[in-house]
């Protein structure tokens, strides 16, 4: 029987383990013991992330003829920081527990803390050990470094903890080298750094994490039309293109109290984790505000005129800003499965073939003959649960018969159903299988 997986509490320790045993992400720098909330990605995980990313980038600019791909410098003019906001109120409020444990905490974070702890979410004091805490103070969670060899204020600038500015900041340039005219995206793909008071949930908050950002510049008054445009666009994009479940996504909408101060709307594309909902993508409104703060930090008009109205204004932005560590971790867990096969336990990564590190696995014929014959169909067993457990959707085996009629076997994961195949024909049949999976991860995740 197949389980729902990402109701299981112990699916993210099973994935976890399964990660670092088979190359997907694990902690970094362990031979020395590891560093807080930072990883490193093996093989797999490598292959994964940039199928997500190309995912993403297909959808985002290659598909389309109105969004400009820009990469911009993760240390910039730290005027830039000052303007968007993020040096006076980039903070998160901070509490230390004063009794045994003596642990950190985001004091917005502690009522979730608690319950995971399976304690009331209003009991006392620290989540861990009851202690007493601390007043809040605001930490800043932009990391901070110095350019050039002397070590003083002047110097200071930060590692960007959002990759949005770059679009800012280089708006009116991009216009001028494209000839761009309103509405337009521009978009990059980048690492970020965030030093998180409570990273958790494994790769799901670090403090060094990549982003997939678009700004979409628009006329004023267009922005909450683009606004809806852009939150349906952004949430078919988890469920088609990424094979995640719909019935273990919403879109939450911000309450008024919840919005930043620059935003007319946002909503949030959520998964529903093992440990509860949690943000993958959030989608903006930010108004004008980052264009007009720039100008003004600057002096530089960042304006822009309308040929078609004979108009000079600041544009709208709408932003869809997402996360790519969570989006591996979300379809990871979102793809996880453990069923009873022949009275074992079979664990197979359901995955979207297009996320899948490795699409096709071709499985080695032993160079021992007599032997393979031997224990042929339990060795390949074995074979093909090892790609089951990684997300590879089909296996070509190539045995002894295929010396002699010159046809292999295509083995598919998530039915464990196979075909004989010409030798001949197998590359037609590999992208007709392959075909038959995406049909397949799209229709779970549109139904299940
Ligand atoms: N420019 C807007 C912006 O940065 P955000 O909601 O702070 O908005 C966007 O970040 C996305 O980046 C999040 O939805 C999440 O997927 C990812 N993200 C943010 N902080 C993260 C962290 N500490 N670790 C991993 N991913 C993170």
């Amino acid at each position: 029987m197949s389980q729902p997986s990402p109701d299981s509490p112990d699916v993210l320790e099973k994935l976890v383990s399964m990660a670092k045993q088979r190359g997907f992400f694990f902690g970094s720098s362990e031979i020395y013991g590891g560093i807080n909330a930072l990883y490193d990605y093996g093989p797999l995980g490598a292959r994964m992330r940039r199928n997500v990313r190309n995912l993403w980038w297909t959808a985002m600019i290659e598909s389309r003829d109105d969004i400009e791909p820009i990469e911009t410098s993760i240390i910039m003019n730290p005027q830039v920081w000052v303007a968007s906001g993020h040096v006076d109120t980039f903070t998160d409020p901070l509490v230390d527990c004063t009794g045994t444990c003596r642990k950190r905490w985001r004091e917005d974070h502690l009522a979730d803390e608690r319950r995971a702890r399976g304690k009331p979410e209003d009991a006392p004091g620290c989540p861990e050990c009851g202690g007493a805490l601390t007043q809040a103070r605001q930490f800043n969670l932009m990391f901070r470094t110095h350019l050039g060899p002397v070590p003083d204020d002047a110097a200071q600038v930060y590692l960007r903890p959002e990759t949005a500015q770059g679009m800012f900041v280089d708006f009116t340039t991009v216009v001028q080298a494209m000839r761009r005219r309103l509405p337009f995206g521009i978009a990059q793909q980048g690492k970020s750094f965030r030093n998180e008071i409570s990273p958790s949930n494994s790769i799901f908050r670090t403090r060094e994490f990549e982003q997939m950002e678009m700004e979409f510049f628009c006329k004023p008054g267009t922005d909450l039309e683009w606004y809806r445009y852009w939150c349906a666009t952004r949430l078919r994009w988890w469920i088609d293109d990424c094979g995640v479940r719909m019935s273990r996504l919403r879109l939450r909408e911000h309450a008024a109290d919840e919005l930043s101060h620059y935003s007319a709307a946002t909503s949030d594309v959520e998964y529903r984790f093992p440990w509860g909902w949690g943000e993958l993508e959030g989608i903006a409104d930010r108004t004008d505000f980052d264009l007009r703060r720039h100008s003004e930090h600057s002096g530089r008009d960042l304006s822009y005129f309308d040929t078609d109205t004979n108009e000079r204004y600041i544009p709208y932005v709408i932003e869809p800003a997402a996360g790519l560590d969570r989006a591996c971790l979300t379809m990871l867990i979102d793809a996880w499965d453990e069923e009873e096969v022949r009275g074992e336990t079979r664990v197979v990564l359901r995955l979207h073939p297009d996320v899948a590190p490795w699409q096709l696995a071709v499985l080695p014929l032993s160079k021992k003959p007599q032997l393979t014959e031997y224990d042929e169909t339990q060795s390949i067993g074995r074979r093909y649960r090892r790609q089951d457990e990684i997300g590879t959707p089909l296996a070509i085996t190539v045995d002894f018969d295929s010396l002699e009629d010159n046809a292999v076997t295509i083995r598919e994961r998530d039915g464990m159903t196979q075909v004989r195949v010409p030798l001949v024909d197998l590359e037609a049949a590999c992208e007709e299988q392959l075909a038959v999976c995406r049909a397949a991860a799209l229709q779970r995740a549109q139904s299940d």
